[in-house]
């Protein structure tokens, strides 16, 4: 954390190595119109300059396609006319390798902290060992811009697995083996009956034991290797899905979690799960076991066809008994799934609003809702394990036949002459026919997974295959920002709403002013400050910050750019200093003392048990909400935004505490631009101008003394909330009439 490049504080002179590596990093990248933020970057701890992995991740995380390599010189000089490579100097540093001659044995190496159109130095093998660790970074960009979007169904879990090809190619291999090891034994138990027993052969048996021996120790060897390798390509898999769909969540705008309820989102998020295990666990290995049949029924076939058609029909029956159940197993097995899903969301909410549960005395009602999503997940879960009960008892007389059935038939054969079998031969039969039977149950069983899959992807694909704002956050503009506003002719309207939440609001900001938002609740405030923050996008008009459009600006970087201060505000896990940087890389307790100072926090917190590191949580009562209200200014000024949102920051609060942050507002005013919605006027009078809303429209945009004289509205609320000062708080002139009404 201590590493964190700032030029922008640093002289010249002492621009650290980090800060070049990643300079080579962002120009490669911008070679592939990938723009990079610096600030994006979160060294590892303990890392003196990025390593490769690092970089990559950060590559990776930005949307970029990233491979570090540790490559020999004579390999590195053969890359020809290739984009920049980012070449890693053991200094820490790294340069941008642009061009190579193999046959002079030079590359061609360009400063990162230079521009494009400066000239690359020649450097031979000799000097580029000295700096180089013989580590490179290639970037690409990604091929399918789509691949972070693409959408969550089987083809794209199929192309999950399929993508480890060397694994799924051992693992077929030594399922393959396996399978034509498991011919043996019952071979081996066919001579035993036939020659060591009914001929009493001692040499037989010797080397039918050394056989046995080997044979074993093959097997075990390989279901071990297989075992492992499984092991390691479902746990890999298990991450990428994991990594994926927490990705895809995370990109999804905050309307869409508006509109939904977070326990149905939870729940439909963790079906994915149940696709991932499927897909992971049953579903390869019944695929694995598959090979068995591949390779059991030609033997079969050739030690007594009668008896092999007969296995087949009882197998045939079995898969007949699995597709005549299915659609009913689906229908119930998909209920059930539906109702587990919504009685999960019933417990995230009780949960989560426990609060709200008991202080209005919600238990009841509560109760109530749970016990009858729980009968319904009783009903649903015993109908589908009876249906499923049934398929299992319809299967089993066929199974019994296989493995136990065939030999009456098979005897009865060599009875009546008309096959040729020995003892030996019927037994073996008998354990090759069952090795049929199990990978055929299996499958059937598969079936009906297939079915709850399909649900819980479709129930998954609810959440995960909505629309993102992947593209807003990965490209677009990343301007310096200075902070002047303007808004023209601005009409919005919630989705699925048909009245507009504003309408043709325009007004303008100057850079480093203090705007104030006033007006009735529902009037379109926190709208503004929503459009502003880029979180609703689908507005009519234009909205400019430095006068660039809006939709231009690159998501991260524009919200990025905004300190924002709510009424409540989230507080994580852990210590004050940590809800303070919020996990943002490249903050010292130094910045969080100066936030702590700047928001006026410093004192209560330094009067804490453990000052900067008292441990605090959601819901924590060792912080009052003035502290966690200071504390969400704190967290918003660290980063030194150019633009602050306060929206009711300082409702929540005792006259005092208000009083004390709305001091500490005007230092943090100091070369900002904020915009300050509130509803007690009074601490609005030092703005520089008063935005009054009414209805979606702005009705009129002034300083308070202004609008005291000439907007209407804005006298009325004024004088609603300070009637019991002398002369309503006017400055100058009688109280007009009525007024007080
Ligand atoms: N997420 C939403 N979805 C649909 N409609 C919304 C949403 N948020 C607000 N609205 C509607 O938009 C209008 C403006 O709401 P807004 O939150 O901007 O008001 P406000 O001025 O901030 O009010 P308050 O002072 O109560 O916070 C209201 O009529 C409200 O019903
Ligand atoms: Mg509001």
């Amino acid at each position: 954390m201590e590493q964190q490049p700032s030029p922008e504080k640093d002289k010249p002179e002492q621009i650290s190595a980090v800060y070049i590596r990643l300079r080579a990093v962002i120009a490669a990248a911008h070679f592939h119109g990938i723009e990079l933020d610096i600030r994006d970057f979160a060294a590892e701890p303990g890392e003196a300059s990025p390593s490769p992995a690092t970089i990559v991740r950060w590559l990776r995380e930005q949307g970029a396609v990233a491979k570090g390599m540790r490559l020999r010189w004579q390999y590195l000089v053969k890359m020809g006319n290739t984009p920049p490579v980012v070449l890693l100097f053991r200094d820490g540093s790294a340069a941008l390798m642009v061009r190579t001659d193999p046959e002079k044995g030079i590359v061609w190496l360009r400063d990162p902290l230079k521009g494009e159109g400066d000239h690359p130095v020649p450097v031979d093998q000799l000097r580029l060992m000295q700096v180089w660790t013989g580590d490179v970074v290639l970037i690409k960009r990604r091929r399918d811009e789509s691949e972070g979007d693409a959408r969550f169904d089987l083809a794209w879990f199929a192309k999950m697995v399929l993508r480890e090809k060397r694994g799924l190619r051992d693992i077929i291999f030594s399922s393959m083996v396996l399978s034509i090891l498991q011919l043996f034994p019952p071979l081996i138990v066919m001579q035993v009956i036939d020659r060591v027993v009914n001929y009493h052969s001692m040499a037989t048996l010797v080397s039918l034991t050394g056989f046995v021996v080997i044979l074993s120790v093959y097997e075990i060897l390989l279901s071990y290797g297989r075992q492992e390798l499984t092991l390691v390509i479902t746990t890999r898999l298990d991450a990428r899905i994991s990594l994926h769909a927490f990705n895809r969540l995370l990109a999804l705008p905050l309307e869409f979690y508006e509109r939904q309820q977070a326990g149905e989102i939870l729940g439909r998020f963790s079906s994915i799960f149940r696709v991932r295990d499927f897909m992971t666990g049953q579903l390869l290995n019944t695929l694995l076991d598959l090979f068995v049949l591949f390779v059991v029924m030609p033997v079969l076939f050739y030690m007594s066809p009668t008896m092999a058609w007969l296995t087949l029909a009882a197998a045939g029956g079995i898969g007949l008994i699995v597709v005549i159940m299915l659609p009913a197993v689906s229908r119930v097995a998909g209920e059930q799934i539906r109702t587990e899903m919504k009685r999960n969301a019933t417990l995230y909410e009780t949960v989560a609003g426990i609060r709200t549960v008991k202080t209005l005395a919600l238990e009841n009602p509560r109760r109530e809702e749970w016990d009858e999503r729980t009968a319904d997940v009783v009903k649903w879960r015993l109908a589908a394990g009876r249906i499923s009960n049934w398929a299992n008892t319809m299967v089993m007389p066929l199974n019994m036949f296989i493995n136990r059935g065939i030999i009456l038939v098979g005897a009865y054969l060599t009875l009546t002459n008309s096959s040729s079998m020995e003892g030996g031969a019927l037994m073996a039969f008998m354990m090759l026919g069952g090795r049929v039977a199990s990978p055929l149950v299996s499958l059937a069983r598969m079936m009906e997974s297939v079915n709850e899959v399909t649900v819980s992807l479709n129930e998954a694909g609810m959440v995960l295959n909505q629309p993102t704002e992947t593209r807003a956050l990965t490209t677009g503009m990343r301007p310096v920002i200075k902070g002047a506003l303007s808004f023209v002719d601005v009409d919005f309207s919630y989705p699925g709403s048909t009245t507009k939440a504003l309408s043709s609001v325009s007004f303008d900001v100057k850079a480093g002013t203090m705007l104030g938002l006033v007006g009735r609740s529902g009037s379109g405030k926190s709208t503004i400050t929503r459009l502003l923050q880029g979180v609703s996008r689908n507005y009519q008009g234009y909205l400019r910050l430095d006068g660039i459009d809006l939709r231009e600006i690159n998501l991260h970087h524009l919200r990025r750019s905004f300190g924002v201060v709510l009424q409540d505000n989230f507080l994580f896990r852990g210590t004050i200093k940590d809800n303070i940087t919020a996990g943002r890389p490249g903050l010292t307790i130094d910045d969080v003392v100066r936030a702590a100072r700047l928001a006026g926090a410093e004192e209560f917190i330094e009067r804490m048990p453990a000052g900067y590191e008292t441990w605090i949580e959601e819901g924590s009562t060792n912080i009052s909400g003035g502290q966690r209200q200071r504390l969400a200014i704190a967290r918003a000024v660290i980063s030194d935004p150019k633009l602050m949102i306060l929206d009711e920051a300082t409702s929540a609060l005792d006259p005092e505490s208000e009083a004390l942050v709305n001091e500490n507002l005007q230092r943090i005013g100091k070369g900002r631009t904020m915009v300050i919605v509130s509803h007690r006027l009074s601490s609005l009078v030092n703005c520089d101008q008063i935005v009054v809303m009414d209805q979606g429209k702005a009705l009129d945009i002034a300083p308070h003394s202004v609008l005291l004289e000439r907007c209407e509205v804005y006298r009325m609320l004024w004088l609603q909330q300070n009637r019991h000062m002398p002369n309503g708080g006017m400055p100058t002139g009688p109280l007009p009439e009525g007024d007080d009404a």
